[in-house]
């Protein structure tokens, strides 16, 4: 039976490479564009803008490394370069686990069919390092070799049969969009099913749905090391803001923004990228009052970036009074409101800014959820001060996080040495071993 599975995995696999490298000989226009998405290279170091966010990651690896995203062609480069998934494990250690290449490449899903989801999520990220060949492919959004649309990461599948909206019943647009939503939407790996990707969304889909879900189940990503708190980590929930946007009920889809139509006569420009850059080809199609529009969109830009700046400064002193607090002797009993709003606060607003685009894709949410995130923040710091107080605790120490690197000091990560260690794997493995699609230069 195992074989039979391995059999029909490993012949599905060839058969979509098979028709993967006859879709590029067939539709060369679309592999020129999807080949162009390398013209865009530039990214933010978004732990050098908000350096706050380090504290609030602290003891997870997204306080070490994280950047905006860039063009699809760098999609392999950039998750192996990252300091976010280290290193070779010593043998006999645990790495990352190879689910982080799943939002990268078709060899994700292919690995999957022939070792089974957990066989391939409980293997490290390196160990497959060497077999991934293709970068967000042509394979990944089509199947066959007549650019039919398809979903063939399985537990996007499930996700959508969870919300009562599978693949096969949805229409050509809509499906057009979930092809973007397999990649941009939130995920977590699932510990009890060797680190398995897993869509959260037994309960639906949005924050206050997936909160639920993870609540009952006392699940925690990691705990923080400041404040002791059971965190949660959202993760690009694109596909979920933009779902219940005015867009998306007037049919406006991903496509229509991100893919827009280009001049040389092909319905949609495979040249997947940024939509404000391209505000001209990308919205004044529908927008025609196009000054009126753009100063919108900036304006909701600029609500979401005071707003999370607001809450990130007192999520930082929220969780250095937490720590206060357990340094003079408090309990589990006095702190447990504290904490938890600390929990909700911070995934409220990870689920706002972990979302790329939110102040374009569904600005209404990122309001209602950075001003519930205040809310929180601001009830857990009541809570800690009048715990403070009680515990004769007058003055709290709160850190420099000034910058990144200020920020990165504070909370103890040695960053020259992980830089270090990471630039001798990148020389002598990746670049050695690993195909070229691991090493893309600007
Ligand atoms: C990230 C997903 C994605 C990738 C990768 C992708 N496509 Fe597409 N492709 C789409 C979507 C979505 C449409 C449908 C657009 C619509 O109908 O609105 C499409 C449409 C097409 C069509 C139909 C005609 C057209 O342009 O609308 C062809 C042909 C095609 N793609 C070829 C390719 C080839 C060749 C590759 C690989 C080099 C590729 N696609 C990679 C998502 C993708
Ligand atoms: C297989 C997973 C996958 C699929 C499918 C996918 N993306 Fe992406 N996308 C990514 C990753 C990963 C990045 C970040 C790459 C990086 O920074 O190295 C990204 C980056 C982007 C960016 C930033 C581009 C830039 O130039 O700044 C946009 C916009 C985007 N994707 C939109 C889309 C749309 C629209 C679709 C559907 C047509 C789509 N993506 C399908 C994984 C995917
Ligand atoms: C109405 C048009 C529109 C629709 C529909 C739309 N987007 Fe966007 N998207 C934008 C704009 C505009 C931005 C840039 C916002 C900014 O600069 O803050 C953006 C930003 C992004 C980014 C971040 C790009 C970067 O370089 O930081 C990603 C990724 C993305 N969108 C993916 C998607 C996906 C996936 C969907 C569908 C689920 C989608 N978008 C639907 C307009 C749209
Ligand atoms: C295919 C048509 C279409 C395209 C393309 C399109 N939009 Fe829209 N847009 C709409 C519709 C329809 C609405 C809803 C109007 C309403 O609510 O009265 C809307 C609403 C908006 C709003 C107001 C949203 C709000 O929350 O009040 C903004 C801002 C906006 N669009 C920006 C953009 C940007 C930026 C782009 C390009 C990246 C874009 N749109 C592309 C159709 C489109």
């Amino acid at each position: 039976m195992k074989q039979c599975q391995m059999v029909i995995g490993l012949f599905a696999a060839l058969t979509s490479l098979v028709a993967s490298a006859s879709m590029e000989q067939k539709y060369p226009v679309q592999t020129e564009q999807w080949q162009q998405t390398k013209a865009s290279y530039e990214r933010e170091d978004m732990l050098e803008k908000h350096p706050a966010t380090v504290i609030l990651w602290a003891g997870s690896a997204y306080a070490k490394e994280f950047h905006s995203p860039r063009g699809h062609q760098f999609a392999v480069t950039d998750v192996s370069h990252t300091l976010r998934t280290g290193v070779a494990p010593e043998a006999g250690e645990k790495g990352m686990s190879a689910s982080c290449w799943t939002c990268k490449t078709p060899q994700a899903w292919q690995l999957m069919q022939k070792h089974g989801e957990q066989g391939y999520a409980g293997a490290n990220f390196t160990d497959f390092g060497s077999q991934i060949e293709q970068v967000v492919y042509c394979s990944d959004c089509h199947q066959g070799d007549k650019g039919a649309l398809a979903l063939p990461r399985p537990h996007a599948k499930r996700a959508m049969e969870k919300v009562q909206l599978p693949f096969a019943k949805q229409k050509h647009s809509m499906q057009a969009s979930q092809t973007c939503g397999q990649c941009h939407v939130t995920y977590y790996f699932q510990p009890e099913a060797s680190n398995q990707v897993n869509i959260p969304w037994i309960f639906g889909n949005t924050v206050d749905e997936i909160e639920k879900y993870y609540d009952t189940r006392r699940f925690y990503e990691w705990i923080h090391p400041i404040s002791q708190t059971p965190m949660l980590k959202a993760r690009h929930p694109e596909f979920e803001h933009w779902s219940r946007s005015k867009h998306a009920a007037q049919g406006v889809g991903c496509v229509d923004c991100h893919m827009a139509a280009s001049t040389d006569g092909s319905p949609a420009s495979h040249k997947v990228g940024g939509a404000w850059e391209l505000f001209d080809s990308n919205c004044t199609s529908c927008h025609t009052n196009k000054e009126k529009t753009k100063s919108k969109l900036e304006a909701n830009k600029a609500w979401v970036e005071q707003a999370r700046t607001k809450v990130e400064d007192l999520l930082v002193k929220a969780h250095y009074e937490a720590k206060a607090a357990w340094d003079a002797g408090a309990t589990w009993p006095q702190m447990n409101t504290a904490i938890m709003a600390i929990r909700h606060s911070q995934w409220r607003w990870d689920f706002a800014v972990s979302s790329h685009g939110v102040a374009a894709h569904n600005p209404q949410e990122a309001k209602a959820l950075l001003n519930k995130s205040l809310e929180q923040v601001s009830l857990a710091r009541v809570e800690l001060a009048k715990l403070l107080a009680t515990l004769k605790v007058d003055e709290v120490e709160y850190p420099d996080y000034s910058s990144k690197a200020s920020a990165q000091k504070a909370i103890g990560l040695d960053m020259p040495a992980l830089n270090q260690q990471k630039q001798d794997y990148i020389k002598a493995t990746i670049e050695k071993q690993w195909q070229p699609v691991a090493n893309v230069k600007p």
